[in-house]
């Protein structure tokens, strides 16, 4: 079996912020933001927008994209660092939005790799034969966890939410099945002091604001891109050169072009929109992942490699024949 993607759909908030936007209240600027990151705009949640709203509009998107209700799904995983509450998650919240009284929802937290952690979950649950449709979905509004008094960090993060919906299918056992060809994890918590949110409910009873090292993540991003990513080559015997489209997390420009040069990938296979959406944590690739299937680069057949790194650290890579 393979846990093929069936269907994807993502959501952005209505509101843009410009570089300029931001200069007006930071002494920050336009050519800073974009030199530094390649950021240039990022969507800004509103107050009737919370994570699950957002997620729940990727969720239907994609369904409506595979040609399926929510009677067909029977797993819902939500990547999230920004849920609208401690608890619940923001799983069973999509699910109550979908009209779902059946079935399993639960959130995963892995921060920027969230992602690709809720891939590897549900692709796990979906071989072992438990269950067969799955949505799986990154959502964040990582602007209500800013200090936007710190020009350091709030330039940084946008909002937004993309989803796609896996569906178990038999298969040959070959790289030339459609569907996740191989997950590849890693985490180190010795890292937490680079990139964390200062509160908590079992320390400070508060949310805390994002609170990041930039330059010692971005030191460490690299090398960790470039494992994870070999990771899954060596487990499935694809290079570079073989890759139709290479979809990383977006976080900044100059970490994505530079892991892509390390690993042989031709810059125009790389899918870039952190131009557009800065970093939304676990909902950068879906996000990236919609932008390029709807502009019409990213086609069925296709071999698609996603990454990402982030807090914690975690760092993750999934090789997915489209
Ligand atoms: O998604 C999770 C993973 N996260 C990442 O991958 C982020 C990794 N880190 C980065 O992307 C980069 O480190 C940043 C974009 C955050 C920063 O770029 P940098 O080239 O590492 O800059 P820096 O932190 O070394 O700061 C350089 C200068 C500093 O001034 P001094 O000390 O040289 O006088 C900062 O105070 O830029 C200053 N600065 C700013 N200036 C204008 C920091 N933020 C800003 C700003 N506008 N927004």
């Amino acid at each position: 079996m393979r846990s093929v993607v069936t269907g994807l759909g993502a959501c952005l908030p209505k509101r843009i912020v410009s570089n300029d936007d931001l200069a007006k209240m930071l002494d920050t600027s336009d050519e800073w933001i974009i030199q530094r990151t390649g950021i240039r705009q990022r969507h800004i949640a509103g107050e009737h927008e919370p994570t699950s709203v957002l997620g729940l509009r990727a969720a239907e998107a994609a369904l409506a994209d595979a040609g399926l209700t929510s009677a067909e799904i029977d797993l819902i995983i939500v990547a999230t660092a920004t849920p609208d509450y401690t608890f619940p998650s923001v799983a069973t919240q999509i699910q109550a939005g979908l009209g779902m009284t059946h079935g399993a929802a639960f959130d995963v937290q892995a921060v920027c790799s969230g992602f690709v952690f809720a891939i590897a979950t549900a692709d796990k649950f979906l071989l072992s034969g438990s269950h067969k449709r799955a949505l799986v979905i990154g959502a964040e509004t990582f602007s209500k966890l800013l200090d936007w008094t710190d020009r350091s960090t709030c330039v940084l993060f946008g909002d937004g939410a993309g989803a796609i919906v896996l569906e178990a299918r038999e298969a040959t056992g070959t790289v030339a099945d459609r569907g996740v060809l191989t997950t590849q994890l890693r985490s180190d918590g010795r890292h937490r002091e680079k990139l964390y949110v200062d509160g908590g409910p079992s320390t400070t009873q508060t949310t805390g604001h994002l609170r990041m090292a930039g330059r010692e993540v971005f030191r460490h991003a690299v090398g960790m891109v470039n494992d994870i990513v070999n990771a899954s080559f060596s487990a499935t015997g694809i290079t570079g050169a073989d890759l139709d489209w290479f979809v990383p997390h977006q976080a900044n420009r100059r970490i994505i072009e530079a892991s892509a040069d390390k690993l042989g990938i031709a810059r125009e296979k790389v899918v870039i929109t952190v131009d557009l959406h800065g970093n939304t944590s676990a909902a950068s690739i879906p996000l990236a992942l919609a932008t390029a299937r709807d502009d019409g680069r990213i086609k069925q057949g296709d071999l698609v490699m996603i990454e990402a790194m982030g807090g914690g650290f975690t760092w993750a890579s999934a090789l997915i024949r489209w």
